[in-house]
C-alpha cells in the first residue's frame, strides 16, 4: 500500500513538472502574432514625417506616451514649430494614435 502511494506521488510530480513547459510556448507564439502592427498608408507617411520633423528640438516622443486627445492638442501646438501642413499633421495624428 505504501509503495502505491509513493508511486502515485511521483507520477503526479512528473505530470505537473512536464505540463507547464508546453503552455508558455503556445502563449509566446500568440503574443508574437498580436504584436505585429499593420500600418495604413497614411500612418506610414505620418511615421516618416514624425521622425523627420519632431525630433529637432527635443527627443522623439513615444506614440504611446500620450492619449489621442492629448496628441490632438500637442500636434496643434507643435504644427507651427515643425512648419508642417494640416494634412501632414493629420497623418502624424493617424500614426501616433494608431487609428484610435
Ligand atoms: C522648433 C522646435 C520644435 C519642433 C520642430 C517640435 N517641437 Fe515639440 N516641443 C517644443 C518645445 C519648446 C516644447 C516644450 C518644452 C519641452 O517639452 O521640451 C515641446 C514639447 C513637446 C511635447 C510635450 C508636450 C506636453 O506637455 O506633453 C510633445 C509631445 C511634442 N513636443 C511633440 C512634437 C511633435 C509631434 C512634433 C512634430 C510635429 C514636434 N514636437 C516638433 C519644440 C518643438
Amino acid at each position: 500500500m505504501k509503495l502505491k502511494s509513493i508511486l502515485f506521488a511521483s507520477m503526479t510530480i512528473v505530470i505537473f513538472s512536464c505540463s507547464p513547459k508546453v503552455i508558455p510556448t503556445t502563449q509566446n507564439i500568440e503574443k508574437e502574432v498580436k504584436s505585429e502592427v499593420v500600418l495604413t498608408q497614411n500612418q506610414i507617411e505620418g511615421k516618416a514625417i514624425f521622425e523627420a520633423n519632431c525630433a529637432k528640438c527635443h527627443k522623439l516622443y513615444e506614440p504611446s506616451s500620450r492619449t489621442p486627445e492629448k496628441w490632438a492638442s500637442v500636434l496643434k501646438w507643435m504644427q507651427p514649430k515643425a512648419r508642417i501642413s494640416d494634412v501632414e499633421r493629420e497623418k502624424i495624428y493617424d500614426y501616433v494614435t494608431n487609428g484610435m
